[in-house]
């Protein structure tokens, strides 16, 4: 039977190119010239290479984060960190039986431009840093010696304009299967309910591949199991494959009264693939799907089984705090958590294939995905990524569309792009008929359509980045234009703030402006000119306030939805400013994830829950007297504000903005009272706080699940006696692990910080920090302590369990591998 072997542990890493490759082997020291090229002579691939001195890593890894080397004449809008090449080795014991069994090696994701070898045979490269790869070893490994795998790793050039990092840095597997198997990525599965919803038939088509010699008789058995994890229904087929080929099978099966996919209820069904030869079960597959209808109208925008659904989305690069591109299942389950919080349903993996991770967390947490490739291309690379895009995610249900690309200004209003996405468009219809495809247009859509239209294109879903000119009739001009063309924002707002920052004397931003920012950014409110504050009044030529941005989306039906650019601050793109920035600002959360003031606009238009939130923070001490704008975020009609006990006026929030008060600053306790019908509903304090005095640690989550994988994300804070949060300390925190977990970064969410996220020392920024921790496999407490001067000592307990149960992060198997070598050369490398 299929075995799948999570390869993440235990790998061996060396920063730096290795040019002396080649093997001594049986005739010595004349073939070690780096021209003498022989198959299965790699030198770094071989069991015996010194790699002692190299270091210990965990897949995923991003080794330009770990390097940690700031520098300025790396560009900004990459995160100013150092690139580089570096070399990864594994070394692997088979089963005994695996001699019987193909053998496959799975990577999803390495950035980037990778060469692999297994045993000293060159086995394959990838260019893309995005798409998934794997390779069939099964020739060139052993199941009685151990295995080797070394993957040779150049992430010296760029792909995008944001930082990328470099590395395994998604996870990688083997995965074991007998010679008759179902392919990687060979089942789809087609689910369609009918109008009143009493059956759906779902329509499966699985690819078989047999490497026997003989023609095979086999069946398929194709079972599908419920949300309640009971059977649904089930189809067998009968059939034979000839010697050595591939072909695939077409099923149907009727589900009686579904449960639907949807936002709100993201009911997953489970196709169970088993391939029975001769009477045994020799290979089995899980497709996790679900049943759902989506339709694009030019009248009602996007439609979620029939109901009317505004895409409340988001933009994201993936990019984490301690971490960098390496963000783990755990990490990425985190992310999608906050943003279904904020009252977010959609998600644009922008601009790439994004991590598996991601898309399975939208599947389990209801959330709607735009699933986009690198580049806009229909070369062979081009249309092969695009290829591996949709056949490796065509079963998520979470999937509404696929994007062709984004903002390619020097082909979308030209021939050679209607060409382009003319073809691209025409193969994902072919790979997947259930879905339509969009593309991210920035610039002027009307021109560009029109050109479009008259050279014979037809995208299925425009795609609009921005608002040209800040024209915010654009939408309706086009569709009075384009009546019967259903469209999405794709890109908007692009506001920026930064978390905790409200006032001049508190950053010297302003010093560092871009040649570009002092260009293109505006800043609409001329108080706080040059300062990228936490207000949200901030943006670039072609941005807008939080305010403006939903009101264009909201106002008609016919708009879809927009997609914020973007639910998290990423590395690079440290627009408008410069070094020693080297974290972008646009993010509605920061790079850990902690909220900054405008994600409550958005939770207070986005969700049906009272919202109430005031700022700035009230810890203006040397300020006395000085006005402070205080703002309120709220779905309340209307909210009071009192300072001390005394009322500064009760004001009318309005639909697409704040409410806003002037008050002189004195000491003392801000509280707002929000009213719906007159009524009071919430309350909300800001109170100014005494100086630090503790650091308080939290977590979401107290038990993780034992299996190397799991992580805990913690928030250090720093706080007063009364365990208020102090916004504004920056008090630099020692941290340690004791148990069976392991520190994996940290970071604060200052997108200046140029502090090393993989020291255990990090200071506060705003008052708060982010701790990752990664169970190492075994159970039991794992104790973060948090240490810093003049301060008490935070600690929290964490229990790494190793029942059965699924871990959060649950779409991942785990199977430990047999023991693995050091690499050392030793008597075992037979015949050497
Ligand atoms: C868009 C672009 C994004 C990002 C954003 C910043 O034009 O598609 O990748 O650069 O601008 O505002």
């Amino acid at each position: 039977m299929r075995q799948t072997w999570s390869l993440n542990t235990d790998w061996k890493f060396c920063y730096g190119d290795i040019t002396e490759t080649n093997y001594d082997a049986v005739h010595k020291e004349r073939y070690r010239q780096p021209h003498w090229i022989k198959s299965g002579n790699h030198g770094v691939a071989k069991w015996g290479y010194d790699d002692s001195d190299w270091i210990d890593v965990h897949i995923p890894h991003d080794f330009v984060l770990e390097n940690a080397e700031y520098d300025p004449q790396v560009p900004a809008s990459h995160g100013s960190l150092k690139k580089g090449i570096g070399w990864y080795r594994r070394t692997f014991k088979l089963p005994v039986d695996a001699v019987e069994k193909r053998i496959c090696i799975e990577f999803d994701g390495v950035f980037r431009n990778s060469s692999v070898w297994v045993n000293g045979h060159y086995v394959g490269a990838h260019l893309s840093g995005y798409t998934s790869f794997a390779y069939d070893i099964t020739e060139v490994v052993h199941a009685e010696e151990p295995n080797v795998v070394a993957v040779r790793v150049d992430a010296s050039e760029f792909e995008g304009w944001w930082y990328e990092g470099g590395g395994i840095y998604r996870d990688v597997r083997l995965v074991l299967t007998d010679s008759l198997r179902i392919q990687q990525r060979g089942t789809f599965v087609k689910a369609k309910p009918d109008p009143d919803g009493e059956k759906a038939l779902v329509v499966i088509e699985t690819e078989v591949a047999s490497h026997y010699e003989q023609a095979i008789s086999f069946e398929l058995h194709s079972i599908i199991m419920g949300p309640d994890g009971k059977p649904a229904g089930k189809s067998v087929v009968s059939t034979v494959i000839s010697a050595d080929d591939t072909m695939t099978l077409t099923q149907s099966v009727v589900i009686q009264e579904p449960l639907l996919w949807s936002i709100d209820s993201p009911e997953l069904y489970s196709l169970k693939s088993t391939l029975v030869k001769g009477g045994e079960a020799v290979d089995t597959y899980e497709t996790v799907f679900g049943i759902r209808t989506i339709v694009f109208d030019a009248e009602r925008g996007f439609l979620l089984n029939g109901q009317q659904v505004k895409l409340k989305g988001v933009c994201c690069h993936e990019d984490h705090a301690g971490v960098g591109m390496a963000v783990p299942a755990a990490v990425n389950e985190f992310r999608i958590r906050r943003l279904k919080e904020m009252g977010c349903n959609a998600y644009r993996t922008s601009h790439n294939p994004p991590s598996p991770s991601i898309l399975e967390a939208c599947d389990r947490l209801g959330m709607v995905v735009i699933d986009e490739v690198r580049q806009t291309d229909a070369t062979n690379e081009g249309l092969s990524q695009l290829t591996s895009l949709i056949q490796r995610d065509r079963n998520h249900p979470s999937i509404i569309l696929w994007s062709l690309g984004n903002e390619e200004m020097n082909i979308q209003g030209k021939a050679s792009g209607v060409r382009i996405l003319h073809a691209m468009q025409k193969l994902a219809h072919k790979l997947d008929p259930t879905r339509k495809c969009t593309y991210g247009m920035n610039a002027d859509w009307l021109p560009i359509t029109r050109y479009h239209e008259e050279n014979g294109f037809h995208i299925d879903v425009h795609g609009f980045n921005y608002m040209m000119r800040r024209n915010w009739d654009a939408y309706n001009q086009f569709h009075k234009a384009y009546p019967d063309k259903p469209f999405i924002g794709t890109e908007n707002a692009s506001t920026l703030s930064t978390r905790g920052v409200y006032r001049k004397s508190s950053t010297d931003c302003s010093l560092n402006l871009s040649e570009h920012g002092k260009v293109t950014a505006i800043w609409s409110n001329p108080k706080r000119e040059g300062l990228v504050s936490a207000y949200g009044e901030t943006y670039p030529l072609w941005g807008a306030q939080p305010e403006e941005a939903w009101k264009a989306a909201e106002e008609y039906d016919f708009v879809g939805g927009l997609f914020v650019w973007t639910g998290f601050d990423y590395r690079g793109e440290t627009f408008p400013y410069e070094w020693p920035s080297v974290i972008s600002r646009y993010g509605i959360m920061d790079l850990c994830g902690f909220p900054k003031d405008i994600y409550y606009y958005y939770q207070a238009r986005w969700t049906s829950r009272p919202v109430l939130h005031l700022f700035p923070h009230w810890n203006w001490a040397g300020s006395e007297g000085e006005m402070v704008d205080v703002w309120a975020f709220s779905n309340m009609d209307e909210v009071e504000l009192f300072l001390n006990g005394n009322s500064a006026g009760r004001r009318t929030v309005p639909e697409h903005g704040h409410a806003e008060w002037q008050v002189a600053y004195e000491a003392g306790e801000l509280m707002a009272c929000g009213y719906r019908n007159n009524q009071l509903v919430l309350t909300e304090v800001v109170a100014t706080t005494g100086e630090p005095a503790q650091i308080l640690l939290s977590s979401e989550r107290t038990v993780l699940i034992a299996d190397h994988e799991d992580v805990c994300i913690i928030q250090a804070a720093i706080a007063d006696a009364a365990g208020r949060i102090v916004p504004n300390a920056d008090t630099l925190m020692t941290f340690s692990v004791e148990g069976p977990g392991q520190l994996m970064g940290t970071g604060n969410g200052n997108p200046e910080s140029h502090e090393d996220d993989k020291s255990a020392c990090r200071s506060a920024f705003q008052g708060l920090c982010q701790v990752l921790v990664r169970t190492n496999g075994a159970g039991g407490d794992i104790r973060l302590i948090a240490q810093a001067e003049g301060v008490k000592r935070g600690e929290i307990v964490i229990h790494s369990e190793t029942s059965n149960k699924r871990s959060i992060a649950s779409a991942l198997k785990h199977a430990e591998l047999l023991p693995t070598g050091t690499g050392q050369r030793d008597a075992a490398d037979g015949g050497v």
